[in-house]
């Protein structure tokens, strides 16, 4: 069995920090996203991954390298446009010769790994094996209809009307029969090559096509609000461990991480929460769900329900929350006019200030 991750794509609703680095590298827990999957494959026994890469090929090659350190053998493949998905498998095909191998989008997020379905997929007969998750609005994803039996009856990409609430996940495990299927489909109406399709296209040619359904947590990391909810549920789970300096005058509660080098010095840190190597928390609040990154500081500042990148600074600011805030990113408070905002934004950014 193989891998084939997809860290291509354009990353439209990640915007800005998409502009400048791959959205699969954004982190949650102060660890990118693709790293979870990475080790997910690895924990199932998968050595041999390739890799598609697009426009952020540099970048996710300087995160990811060989692969060796995650126990993988990564061979990078670059896709010269995202013309979709089944485009993926197509431009893999050498790569993949005639192994059965998982196809993992690098910016979903699986909790529970996928050992077991690796497993379910070697002791069964099928061509294809998908995942599926109940979502609240199905229209954008790909969705499943199942019949009576539980079988697939009809699937559709990001459908205007969804037949039901059942998305599939960026989680898939293809035989060598799909490599006929993404050959024969034909782009769909946004130009893509739709894995979706040649699914549908392997069903509608009597392949065997077995959907399971996802107990565990997921999430498709694309959008900030998901961003923000997968960093609550892995710090949900993080074990305390304090390893940078803390005084006296400051109080922690729960789950708190704060790495080496770091300083917390009369401040408030709730739990759960991650402070990362060589930040600053001075006199300020830290809430829980918030993943603070590497030399950062955070002074006279309250923050929670957040994530911010390596060295950025919030400083005389209250109550920053729901934020995603990008790498060398400055937040202050104005001096001057009472009640003015003073803002020097990237293009595409999501400014909410309070009135
Ligand atoms: O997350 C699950 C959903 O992923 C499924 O429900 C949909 O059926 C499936 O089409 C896909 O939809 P998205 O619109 O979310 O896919 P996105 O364009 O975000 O691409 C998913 C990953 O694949 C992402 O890491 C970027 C990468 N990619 C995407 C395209 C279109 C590539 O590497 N090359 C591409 O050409």
């Amino acid at each position: 069995m193989k891998a084939l991750v997809l860290t291509g794509g354009k990353g439209t609703r990640l915007r800005p920090l998409t502009h400048t680095s791959a959205k699969q590298l954004v982190p949650v827990a102060n660890k990118p996203v693709l790293f979870y999957g990475l080790e997910a494959i690895r924990d199932a026994g998968i050595t041999s991954v390739g890799m598609v890469v697009g426009d952020t090929a540099d970048e996710v090659r300087a995160a990811v390298g060989d692969g060796s350190r995650f126990g993988l053998d990564v061979t990078y493949i670059r896709q010269q446009a995202p013309l979709g998905l089944a485009h993926c498998v197509l431009i893999a095909r050498d790569f993949l010769a005639d192994e059965p191998f998982v196809m993992y989008l690098g910016d979903n997020f699986l909790v529970g790994g996928i050992t077991d379905l690796v497993e379910a997929f070697e002791r069964a007969d099928y061509d294809a094996q998908i995942l599926l998750t109940r979502v609240a609005e199905p229209q954008f994803y790909g969705v499943a209809e199942l019949g009576p039996g539980g079988e697939i009856v009809g699937l559709q990409e990001k459908p205007e009307h969804p037949r039901s609430d059942l998305a599939i996940v960026g989680v898939y495990i293809f035989s060598p029969a799909v490599h006929e299927a993404v050959r024969a489909v034909t782009p769909s109406a946004r130009g893509e090559l739709e894995i979706t399709d040649a699914i549908a296209w392997l069903i509608g040619n009597g392949s065997r096509v077995h959907s399971h359904l996802v107990s565990g947590y997921w999430k498709d990391t694309g959008r900030l609000q998901d961003m923000l909810e997968c960093n609550r549920i892995v710090l949900e789970r993080v074990e305390p461990d304090i390893r940078g300096t803390v005084d006296g005058l400051s109080e922690i509660s729960g789950r708190v991480v704060v790495e080496p080098g770091a300083v917390v010095e009369n401040s408030v840190l709730r739990g759960p929460i991650v402070i990362g190597a060589n930040t600053k928390i001075l006199s300020s609040y830290v809430g829980p769900f918030t993943s603070i990154g590497s030399g950062c500081l955070i002074e006279n500042a309250e923050i929670e329900y957040s994530i911010v990148l390596d060295g950025s600074s919030v400083q005389g600011v209250s109550r920053v929350a729901h934020s995603l805030i990008g790498r060398n990113v400055e937040v202050s408070r104005a001096n001057g006019v009472a009640n003015t905002h003073q803002l020097m934004v990237g293009d595409h950014s999501r400014i909410q200030v309070r009135a």
